[in-house]
């Protein structure tokens, strides 16, 4: 079988209400995963393009979040709805949504500001 050409993991992680940090799956559906695997299977981009499950990818401020490897794009505030045009637009034709995407710099910030100390983000 041919190598994957794009992995998806998508936090689903849980959180108790009211956990500081919030997470990417209060409901505990995975309700974003599924939708990324009805539209690629829909796409016919399977199984060469795959959408993981993923605990939590320590940026839960953000979220819920979204990375695709090998690319490295890190998308944030992602709804159900995006998932057509993630798959369009950033599978199919290379884009990056710009406003879905989290910058380097907001990454490992914890709320998306750039740290002053550069130290690296604690554990989830
Ligand atoms: S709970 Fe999703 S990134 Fe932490």
């Amino acid at each position: 079988m041919p190598a994957f050409t794009e992995h998806l993991f998508v936090c689903c992680n849980r959180r108790a209400e009211g956990h500081p940090r919030g997470c990417c799956d209060p409901a505990g559906t995975e309700a974003l995963r599924n939708a990324f695997k009805t539209e690629l299977k829909k796409r016919q981009l399977g199984p060469l393009v795959r959408a993981n499950s993923a605990g939590c990818l320590d940026q839960c401020e953000l979220g819920p979040v979204v990375v695709i490897y090998p690319q490295g794009i890190w998308y944030g505030n992602v709804q159900v709805s995006d998932v057509p045009r993630i798959v369009e637009e950033t599978l199919v034709q290379g884009r990056i949504l710009e406003d879905l995407r989290i910058l380097p710099e907001q990454l490992n910030c914890r709320g998306g500001a750039a740290p002053a100390s550069g130290n690296p983000p604690g554990n989830p």
